[in-house]
């Protein structure tokens, strides 16, 4: 039976990279025999723009009854003077909500090839492999109570709400054992327990799931700890599992190790791995619609889709050798170029990709 795979472009670069993930895909399609029925909709700012909302109920309908959806990024200064209720983000977070897609799976690999981009010292970062496992429907993006509110001295008050149930970190910890169990047995819990009583449940109950997984070494860090490690010394890691906020600022952070934010896939799944794919980059707006964009991660996000939710991982395995491939030519985007290298654009990287693909289908 075909897979549906609902495709949102969104805003920014999000339109330029897909076009290079969707190329992939019918190419996996028609080279190499996977059933996909392809679907396109629109989300975030485009959504806005076309409807007053940046999650329109047509795009979620799809959404909901596809395999996996594949997502390009949402947001802009065009709608940052929008209420928070309908920027672009919100269409981002409504998905996430609507859909369950409480694990997201967030990887960091240094490509040998690319170990003089980070800004980092080449020995700290060669070999780097590590997965952030974020929570994604809970915490303080989701909390209640939230706003901002007028006292009676007329002054205004900001208000946001850090919460989180035993099931809900429990079930996130369960991922990331499970996850951990299949790469390096390491997990390391971020939180703020010294400080925020609802971390110190979340740490609780990390090391109450930790009893069945005996094989795995659960460790504890702060996050602001956690942040200093990372930077000093990242191979440390394996697996990190943490709250919705650390997470989203962690994996910036653990993204740069890397080079370029630009190489950088995700997942994020529900309880039966169906899931929604996406670059972390977000939409660089400053340089979007020039076709310089680096279109690896969202074609990377591919890769995570047919290993996670389509049942395919030696397609996915496919995707991964042709980057390296590609990155073994010399061929760079602008943000991964480097002397001695080959500078190429958006679609000439995509194109790229597809021909090593081709070359292992013949
Ligand atoms: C991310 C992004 C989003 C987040 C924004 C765009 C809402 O930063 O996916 O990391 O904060 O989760
Ligand atoms: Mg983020």
């Amino acid at each position: 039976m075909s897979k549906k795979i609902l495709i949102l472009p969104g805003d920014g670069i999000g339109p330029e990279i897909v076009a290079e993930a969707v190329k992939v895909l019918t190419c996996l399609r028609d080279d190499f025999g996977l059933a996909l029925e392809l679907e396109t909709a629109l989300v975030g700012g485009a959504a806005y723009d076309a409807s007053s909302h940046p999650l329109p109920a047509a795009t979620l309908d799809l959404a909901r009854a596809a395999d996996a959806v594949l997502l390009g990024a949402v947001g802009g200064p065009k709608w940052e003077p929008l209420p928070i209720a309908v920027r672009p983000e919100k269409g981002l977070l409504g998905l996430r909500a609507a859909l369950g897609l409480f694990a997201n799976l967030r990887p960091a690999i240094l490509y040998p090839q690319l170990a003089a981009a980070s800004t980092l010292r080449a020995e700290v970062v060669a070999g780097l492999d590590l997965m952030i496992v974020r929570e994604l429907t809970g915490g303080i993006y989701f909390g209640q109570p939230r706003g901002v509110e007028t006292l009676a001295s007329g002054e205004r008050r900001g208000i946001n709400t850090l919460v989180y149930t035993e099931s809900e970190i429990e079930r996130i910890c369960r991922v990331a054992f499970d996850i951990a169990m299949r790469r390096g047995r390491r997990l390391c819990s971020v939180d703020k327990a010294n400080v925020l009583e609802c971390t110190e449940l979340w740490r609780e109950v990390a090391t109450r799931v930790g009893r069945d997984y005996p094989e795995v070494t659960l460790t504890h860090l702060y996050v602001d700890n956690a942040a200093m490690q990372l930077v000093r010394a990242p191979k440390q890691f394996d697996v990190m599992v943490t709250t919705n906020m650390f997470g989203d600022i962690l994996s910036d952070c653990a993204a740069m190790l890397t080079g370029s934010i630009g190489m950088l896939p995700s997942a994020s799944l529900d309880a039966s791995a169906r899931g929604m794919y996406e670059p972390i980059h977000g939409s660089a707006p400053d340089i979007a619609g020039r076709g310089v964009a680096n279109p690896l991660a969202t074609i990377l996000s591919v890769a995570m889709m047919l290993r996670y939710s389509l049942g395919a991982p030696e397609l996915a395995t496919r995707i991964e050798a042709a980057v390296g491939a590609v990155l073994d030519q010399g061929l760079r985007t602008a943000d991964i170029a480097a002397a001695g290298t080959e500078q190429v654009g958006t679609a000439a990287m995509g194109d790229a990709i597809l021909a090593a693909l081709r070359t292992e289908a013949a």
